[in-house]
């Protein structure tokens, strides 16, 4: 029976040592030995040690002399090789038949890999908080910035090109796309932006302007060489998704270099042969590789670089998101990534994106200003005066008439007495009262045919595709400008 319970304390998950009243350590569990580094015959002071604090090594030999117990006490420990961890730990008294106090038992759970856990928790509970506040800022900046950019557009399609004023719209105009953007970044950030997967695009020009912001951040002792050829394949991937991976990947480059180094973006088109995949289905593919010639990855932490959570980097530092989210987006596309190192040499991450099956490349056309009548009468419905007017005046500039209506309910008054003028509406998501949805369902009880566009500020995942499901024609997220409108006008009425 003896021998049993040495064996099951022996086996114990967490560290059981006996420890004389001088300190001396007599026995230790298999669990302690490895917790605690023991080696040979540890000869030092347990308490002065492992226990260290002074206060708690005094409270135990205290307490529990006079009869108090000391139970889960959470402290840190020490081992014998003075690294520090957290733990919870139990001591009791050991007795000999006299009922003498002879030593003390010590039951103790390393508490590292919980308290990272929770570090991580607060880390993402820290970060879905931040998501929320920047997806609300960056719904009011939508808002403020669908009343500049169609203004500052407007402005200068109506002056001329070497006027003074011209120049200052332009300014304008310009500022307030790149606000967008930001504003996109942010969306994203907050996992809350539209993601639309059906976007063919160039991915020179995606790496590009992504670049270009980046390398102005990482200072010149470090080179981000773009070698991306022109005339790539298009790839079927959202913009800010790819925004996403290079800055994840130039991010993570860069930290690898210390602070100077080489950063190379290249790419090629790659078909993938039957049984030849490697975990890629058959099919054509643009590959893109990122290389820096950093410290690289080590062997035993190259599995994990995926994991959600995994990071080498500081507390604070890292969160070890970057490489799973972009993992996420990958496999989401059907492609697939490798990542291949050399300690001390390189990195490189080899991304494959599927190809777009819509792979002549479309220019793109600006939009003019339109002579000629185009006889369709379109009806807003924007509980926003601004956006309303501005919608009035980008649509006039397109040679559409316009109705406009502040709310859900007037705009199914009007649509009632006048259906057989109106040829599209455009209904914004969220309005008091009545939404976007409701109001779309209310009209296709009148009408089952007329073309239904679906606007709003807010940027959520899926919305685009739930608003087509439901019947709308089109999504289109503000802030709008007048290439938009032309665009999907031209899609609604190509067939008249
Ligand atoms: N180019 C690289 N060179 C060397 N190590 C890398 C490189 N890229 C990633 N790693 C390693 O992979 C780990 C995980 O990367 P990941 O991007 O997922 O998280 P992170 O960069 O640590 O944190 P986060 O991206 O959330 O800020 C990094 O901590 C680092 O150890
Ligand atoms: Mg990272």
């Amino acid at each position: 029976m003896k021998s049993r319970l040495s064996e099951l304390i022996d086996d114990l998950h967490d560290g059981f040592c006996s420890v004389r009243m001088n300190g001396a350590l007599v026995y230790a569990n298999r669990s302690a030995k490895k917790l605690l580094r023991i080696e040979n015959n540890e000869t030092t002071d347990f308490f002065s040690t492992i226990i260290r604090n002074k206060v708690l090594a005094e409270s135990i030999k205290k307490g529990l002399l006079s009869g108090t117990s000391l139970n889960d006490i959470e402290c840190d420990l020490y081992d014998y090789k003075d690294n520090k961890f957290p733990a919870i730990l139990t001591v009791n008294t050991i007795k000999d038949v006299d009922e003498k106090v002879i030593g003390f038992a010590l039951l103790f759970k390393d508490m590292s890999a919980l308290k990272e856990m929770y570090n991580q928790l607060l880390q993402a509970q820290k970060m879905e908080s931040i998501g929320m506040l920047a997806s609300g800022i960056a719904h009011e900046f939508n808002n403020l910035l669908s009343g500049i950019l169609p203004n500052a557009e407007l402005i200068k399609m109506t002056i001329e090109e070497d006027s003074a004023n011209f120049a200052r719209a332009d300014a304008i105009h310009k500022s307030a796309q790149r606000a967008g953007n930001i504003v996109k970044q942010l969306l994203s950030f907050a996992r809350n932006d539209q993601i639309d997967d059906d976007v063919s695009l160039n991915l020179n020009r995606a790496v590009s302007e992504t670049l270009e912001i980046m390398s102005k951040l990482f200072g010149r002792e470090i080179n981000v060489v773009n070698k991306l050829p022109i005339n790539l394949p298009l790839i079927k991937i959202d913009p800010t998704r790819i925004q996403q991976i290079i800055m994840n990947l130039a991010i993570n480059a860069r930290d690898a270099l210390d602070g100077s180094g080489m950063i190379t973006f290249s790419a090629k088109p790659v078909e993938i042969k039957p049984r030849e995949g490697n975990g890629l289905a058959e099919g054509k593919y643009v590959l893109l590789s990122v290389e820096d010639n950093g410290k690289g990855i080590p062997e035993e932490s190259i599995e994990k670089i995926f994991d959600p959570f995994f990071t080498t980097k500081e507390p604070g530092k890292g969160t070890g998101l970057g490489l799973s989210t972009v993992y996420g987006i990958i496999k989401n596309l059907q492609g697939g990534i490798k990542v291949f190192s050399e300690e001390n040499k390189y990195t490189r991450f080899d991304l494959y994106f599927p190809q777009s099956q819509y792979n002549e490349t479309v220019e793109e056309i600006e939009p003019e200003a339109s002579t000629e009548e185009k006889n369709k009468t379109v009806l807003i419905v924007d509980d926003e005066k601004v956006i309303r007017e501005m919608a009035k005046d980008m649509l006039a500039y397109l040679g559409y008439k316009t109705i406009c209506e502040d709310s859900a309910a007037h705009a199914i008054t009007r649509f009632k007495s006048d259906q057989n003028e109106i040829d599209l509406i455009i209904i914004d998501l969220i309005m008091p009262k009545m939404n976007g949805v409701n109001c779309y369902h209310e009209i296709r009880k009148i009408n089952k045919e007329i073309p239904i566009i679906i606007t709003s500020g807010v940027g959520e995942t899926n919305k685009r595709k739930d608003m087509l499901k439901m019947g709308a024609v089109d999504y289109l997220q503000k802030p709008y400008d007048i290439k938009t409108f032309s665009k999907a006008f031209e899609k609604i009425f190509s067939d008249d």
